[in-house]
């Protein structure tokens, strides 16, 4: 994105005639996400996002962020010697010696004749034989704001991350360093998971993706059964949320000044709380800990009480509040004191009874479907739940991050039961359709009344990101699509579909036990088998580890199968399946296929999946 180098007879942004500096991330000329080649005489490359082309006197490529012209004698987009074209943005400005045009979007200074630099978005210098200013975030003549590298002839100098010029250039970067990918991760974030990915081979180099699908260098399509835990509800790069972002952009709204009101949130609020008619509010936060944190606050603040109870094995988050109500020892672990809370089996009514007669319980937060092991609240539990909370005047807080938006064929899963009207509802993941942050806590009027009870208490709960236009923007675009393509709908009929095909299987199969769920959140659970040799093998794997065969079916089905899943949580023999809620039959049929492959060889006592099997209990045993 970032302005690297001009090219052209006289140079613009970055070389000319006698430039030296190519184009490319680390080059010293110009650089464009998608240019390939360099800029000079004959150069070819040229700058700008998805520059084909290059710049100089025989270039036909352009630069900026669109341009697909070039620059060069004949060049119409960037610049050259006689270019009429432009770079940035929008590719309206140009340069070269015969330029009579300016720079791009945004651009103050265009190049004239003889000018060499090119700005773009942001660009501000100048260009001119001599010049010294360059191209801000989207130029494409020449350097970035401040560069000194000028283009002019004998220009070295351009732009581009990683060059020796300023500016940004993301498709540069991307295809100069890419391939670092695994290195990085383990040299600078979490160590483990490139370590991990290794170790199962799920080290794969994706390169692109839309919908339920994304694809490898090598052109091979991936079936995408996670969703990026849930956030793809619409699966990758849907249309329509996509553009609604692209105009939020392209609106400049006078976005989180924080002290003016902005029509998106209150748009977003109000379609949201039609799916809830019993609410009344909605606070917007930026994950789904964040809409749980908010639930805890403010259940606590408007009863008063410390306590709140949670079911065992939940998964709420894993920021400190949400920890606390977190059902696993693993995740909670060296992380004491936490707040005070309780966790009471999932379904156990008298359990519930109990703690709440101490007087102290502020609320329940519960997971209609739990996203570990997709165990589902009992029929009639979460309306008795809700009636034994209210007798003791403490709150329901339904957890729908990873259910609610369709995932189980109703908006939300809690209206699965008739009658059940939480206080407060979580919402995050696929709210913004996996491209922006976002969270958000629906609750009763009261409960927002009572924390916001004063002028002064404005501020008492807020996020500094909260409500901003991109992920409000997302979200109204989310909602329409849901309503346009029946997406809910799509949820539960193709939901049924996959769980029936599957669950005709477990007769078949006997390491196959159950196959439950709800919509698209359907889990798989795997079962000590009764024949004498596959028994001796599950023993194996379950004396090393519990939750290995199930990373055994995991591993075939994206090495062989090209199909991302996941196991149900550390030590679960449960894969979860929660595909983009846009899936159909023709994913269903791969699936199911490619499942029973996998079943066969488990149970024909296929080497290569128990060989593999074998090398998971040794990596156990040997331990981290
Ligand atoms: C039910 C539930 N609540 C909360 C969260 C936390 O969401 P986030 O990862 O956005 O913080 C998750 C994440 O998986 C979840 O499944």
């Amino acid at each position: 994105m970032a302005g690297a180098s001009g090219a052209g007879v006289a140079g613009t942004g970055g070389p000319g005639v006698a430039d030296t500096g190519g184009s490319g991330v680390s080059g010293t000329g110009g650089s464009g996400v998608a240019d390939t080649g360099g800029s000079g005489v004959s150069g070819t490359g040229g700058s700008g996002v998805a520059d084909t082309g290059g710049a100089g006197v025989g270039d036909t490529g352009g630069s900026g962020v669109v341009d697909t012209g070039g620059s060069g004698v004949s060049g119409t987009g960037g610049s050259g010697v006689v270019d009429t074209g432009g770079s940035g943005v929008s590719g309206t400005g140009e340069s070269g010696v015969a330029d009579t045009g300016g720079p791009g979007v945004g651009d103050t200074h265009g190049p004239g004749v003889g000018d060499t630099g090119g700005p773009g978005v942001a660009g501000t210098g100048d260009s001119g034989v001599v010049g010294t200013g360059g191209s801000g975030a989207a130029g494409t003549g020449g350097p970035s704001v401040g560069d000194t590298h000028g283009p002019s002839v004998g220009d070295t100098g351009g732009s581009g991350v990683g060059g020796v010029g300023k500016g940004f250039d993301l498709g540069g970067l991307l295809a100069a360093r890419g391939g670092e990918r695994y290195d990085l991760h383990a040299r600078y974030l979490n160590h483990q998971l490139p370590r991990m990915l290794h170790t199962i081979g799920f080290d794969k180099v994706y390169e692109r993706a839309e919908g339920a699908y994304f694809w490898d260098a090598d052109g091979n399509d991936y079936l995408d059964m996670l969703a990026g835990f849930g956030v793809m509800g619409l699966g990758r790069h849907h249309p329509v949320v996509r553009k609604a972002l692209h105009d939020v952009l392209d609106a400049s709204l006078a976005d989180l000044t924080r002290f003016d009101c902005q029509p998106l949130p209150g748009l977003l609020a109000e379609r949201l709380l039609t799916h809830s008619p019993h609410l009344d509010r909605v606070f917007f936060g930026n994950s789904g800990t964040e809409a749980v944190e908010t639930a805890l606050k403010f259940a606590r603040y408007a009863t008063g009480r410390p306590r709140v109870l949670y079911c065992a094995h939940a998964f709420h988050g894993l920021t400190t509040g949400s920890l606390s109500v977190n059902g696993e020892t693993g995740f909670r672990d060296g992380f004491a004191p936490l707040l005070p809370d309780t966790a009471v089996p999932l379904g156990d009514l008298d359990a519930l009874r109990r703690e709440l007669a101490r007087g102290d319980v502020a609320a329940l937060i519960v997971e209609p479907v739990q996203g570990k092991g997709v165990h589902e609240a009992p029929p009639g539990y979460l309306r008795a739940a809700q009636e034994l909370l209210h007798r003791h005047k403490a709150l329901l807080i339904a957890d729908e991050v990873q259910t609610g938006l369709g995932r189980t064929g109703a908006f939300y899963a809690y209206q699965h039961e008739e009658g059940v009207e939480p206080d407060l509802v979580c919402v995050a993941k696929a709210l913004s359709g996996g491209y922006v942050p976002v969270g958000a806590t629906l609750g009763k009027d009261w409960i927002f009344k009572k924390v916001y009870s004063s002028m002064d208490r404005v501020l008492v709960h807020s996020a500094s990101f909260g409500s901003n236009a991109q992920a409000m923007a997302a979200g109204l675009a989310v909602l329409a699509v849901m309503r346009d393509e029946k997406v809910v709908e799509n949820a539960r009929v193709t939901g049924e579909l996959l769980k029936s095909r599957l669950a005709a299987l477990v007769d078949r199969y006997e390491l196959l036990r159950e196959v439950r769920g709800r919509g698209l959140m359907v889990g798989i659970e795997f079962g000590r088998p009764r024949s004498l040799k596959l028994r001796s093998r599950w023993a194996m794997l379950q004396a090393a580890r519990k939750g290995l065969f199930a990373q055994m079916v995991v591993v075939p089905l994206l090495q062989k199968h090209r199909i991302l899943t996941q196991v149900s949580g550390d030590h679960l023999e449960v894969i979860k399946l929660i595909p983009p809620l846009t899936v159909g039959e023709r994913e269903v049929d791969r699936f199911v296929e490619a499942f029973t492959a996998v079943m066969e060889d488990a149970h024909g006592g296929g080497g290569l999946m128990w060989d593999f099997g074998r090398t998971l209990v040794k990596q156990a045993v040997a331990g981290k």
